[in-house]
């Protein structure tokens, strides 16, 4: 079967990148990354697409006069590469609506917390602060609200007493490179449809454990 075709869009490290790109190594593994798009020139992760061999372009925001400009040429080059699905890894332009309907149901985005709840940046100081028991991270379709759009898959991930923003991240985000891999898979394998906002799988356990914390 042909493989689902991946544009990965980043802005920083690539470590989500880095982990689908390990999946991509598995011949068996139902999607391949054409190309690694990035608005700065700076980011980490166009180094982990070259050692990869993979195409990486860079398209810098600051160069354009405006956003649509930019949107068009991200649009181009996802064109460009017969882009199937758009995996946001770290992404950090908002989108206009205009380009996010244009990749409706073929983009998505990973978000370090348990969507609805704490949208937008410093999700895990925020987190803290409120003195919530869980966070977490969640893999979504992209819609034009930010942070928004039906919810693919989440881990739940418990805060201990002595977390830092940075403790939680780094936790935060090996969940996060398990999942992204997992999420692409489901939709390469057909296994997923959006009906009435919703995900649907079609052939898929979900998990039925709930967690408790502090342990009783
Ligand atoms: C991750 O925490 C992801 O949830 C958020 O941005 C971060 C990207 O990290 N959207 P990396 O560039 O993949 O290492």
């Amino acid at each position: 079967m042909a493989k689902l075709r991946l544009a990965v869009m980043i802005s920083g490290s690539g470590t989500n990148l880095q982990a689908l790109i390990d999946a991509c190594a598995d011949p068996d593994y139902p999607a391949e990354i054409q190309v690694v798009i990035s608005n700065r020139p700076d980011a980490g992760g166009l180094l982990r697409a070259s050692k990869a061999g993979i195409k990486a372009v860079v398209i810098d925001h600051k160069k354009f006069e405006d956003r649509e400009s930019f949107e068009d040429a991200l649009h181009v080059c996802l064109k460009d590469h017969q882009t199937q699905l758009v995996c946001l890894a770290g992404f950090m332009r908002i989108l206009n609506a205009e380009f996010v309907n244009r990749w409706r149901d073929r983009m998505i985005n990973i978000h370090p917390s348990l969507l609805p709840s704490y949208k937008g940046l410093n999700t895990h100081a925020r987190a803290i602060e409120d003195g919530v028991r869980f966070s977490g991270c969640t893999i979504h379709y992209v819609r034009p609200e930010m942070d928004n759009g039906p919810i693919l898959m989440q881990a739940v991930i418990p805060i201990a007493p002595d977390e830092t923003p940075e403790s939680l991240a780094t936790k935060t985000l090996t969940y996060e490179h398990q999942m992204y891999p997992a999420a692409v898979k489901l939709i390469a394998d057909g296994n997923v449809r959006i009906s009435a906002g919703k995900v649907v799988f079609k052939d898929t356990e979900l998990g039925e454990t709930g967690l408790i914390s502090p342990l009783i």
